[in-house]
């Protein structure tokens, strides 16, 4: 099969190489085993693949030819004998997820043509979509925005009317499904962005886009606009300090800030000063969290849920590679400026 792999560390173009036959996986398939063999259609790719390409030599002793790669659609090609009946899975079905990030660390990525998976971390797609869609909105992405929006929600679930949430980086893989789910729910989403994606996240759903290149700095303007008639919410899909340490200017005082961008891509100081700090110290009087996904077929199958209910409408695919062009797609989703899933095709038949 053919199958991308770190054979140096950096960049994509330094880092990956596509080895265009090795030997397919041959997992456990034993009466006790939960795995899948997967023949994969599509990959979507995420911020976190290039943290790892860039911080994880392959050298080291537990990544041998680290695959990359979190997101996965595809086929069952075969099943362990301990897989759940209740989750209805045979050989045929098509099923997606996302691999937990220390799998990926450890180099069991998703760019190749079979991969094994457990069965507790896949969720059937839906009839009637594509395998592009099912990615998009199933994998990394859409399973960070439905937690997100479960922080302010609740795990009981409920809506969001007469809410008003302010979404940061509406218009990126994250963004753009937090962005429809606020709205599906019923909240008032007002969402920043650059002006170019003004259009497409008010079709998605918010009632106001701001521009953060005009309105620089952001959070006067958030200020001005909205300090007499604060958020409920604000859910940080780009990672602005600042954005939070002036909260109170523009979030209720007991609203909730939910953060996705921090650990590795920007040191854990902001997180211990955000968390810890209290307000006589300096800290800021409004709660934060710094979320981070732990994938899982379960919350996979609510996202699709929410695409039944009519409550996401979209999945937006910024763009589709072939397997051949992985390091353009890498190179586009690392400008930082994608509109919605850059998707690879794995499976050209
Ligand atoms: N904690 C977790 O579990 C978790 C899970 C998934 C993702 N993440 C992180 O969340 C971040 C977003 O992920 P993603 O998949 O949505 O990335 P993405 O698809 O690459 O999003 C890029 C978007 O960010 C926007 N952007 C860039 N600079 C901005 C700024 N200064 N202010 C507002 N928006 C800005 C761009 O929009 P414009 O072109 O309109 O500016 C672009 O659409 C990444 O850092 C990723 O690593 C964390």
């Amino acid at each position: 099969m053919k199958s991308w792999s770190a054979t140096s560390f950096g960049t994509p173009r330094q880092a990956l190489t596509l080895n265009p036959s090795i030997p397919l996986p041959t997992p456990n398939l034993t009466s006790t085993s939960t795995a899948l063999l997967l023949k994969i259609t599509h990959v979507s790719l995420n911020p976190a693949d290039l943290v790892l390409l860039r911080s994880l030599p392959p050298w080291l002793p537990f990544r041998r030819a680290p695959v990359p790669g979190c997101d996965f659609a595809g086929e069952i090609v075969a099943l362990g004998g301990a897989v759940p009946d209740e989750l209805g899975l045979a050989v045929g079905d098509r099923v997606c997820g996302a691999l937990g990030l220390a799998g990926v660390a450890l180099g069991r990525g998703t760019l190749a043509e079979f991969v094994v998976v457990d069965c507790g971390l896949v969720a059937k797609v839906p009839a009637r979509w594509g395998g592009a869609m099912a990615v998009g909105v199933m994998g990394i992405a859409g399973q960070t925005a439905a937690q997100m929006v479960k922080g302010v929600v609740g795990d009981g679930g409920g809506g969001l009317e007469g809410r008003r949430v302010l979404v940061n980086g509406a218009s990126g893989g994250v963004g753009t499904v937090v962005v429809q789910i606020c709205k599906g729910l019923g909240a008032e989403v007002v969402a920043v962005c650059s002006g170019a994606n003004a259009g497409l996240v008010e079709r998605l759903g918010a009632v106001e886009a701001v521009d953060y290149r005009v309105h620089d700095p952001l959070e006067d303007h958030l200020a001005e606009r909205f300090g007499e008639a604060p958020f409920d919410a604000i859910l940080d899909c780009a990672g602005s300090q600042a954005l939070y340490a002036n909260s109170p200017r523009y979030l209720k005082p007991d609203g909730k800030f939910i953060n996705i961008v921090g650990g590795w891509s920007q040191g854990v100081v902001p997180f211990v000063r955000n968390k810890l700090r209290p307000c006589l110290l300096g800290g800021t009087p409004r709660s934060y969290e710094l979320f981070l996904l732990s994938a899982s077929g379960k919350t996979a199958r609510e996202v699709a849920a929410w695409v039944e209910q009519g409550v996401i409408k979209e999945a937006l695919i910024d763009s589709e590679f072939s397997m051949e062009q992985v390091v353009e797609a890498y190179e586009k989703l690392a400008t930082g400026r994608a509109k919605g899933k850059i998707v690879v095709k794995v499976d050209n038949s």
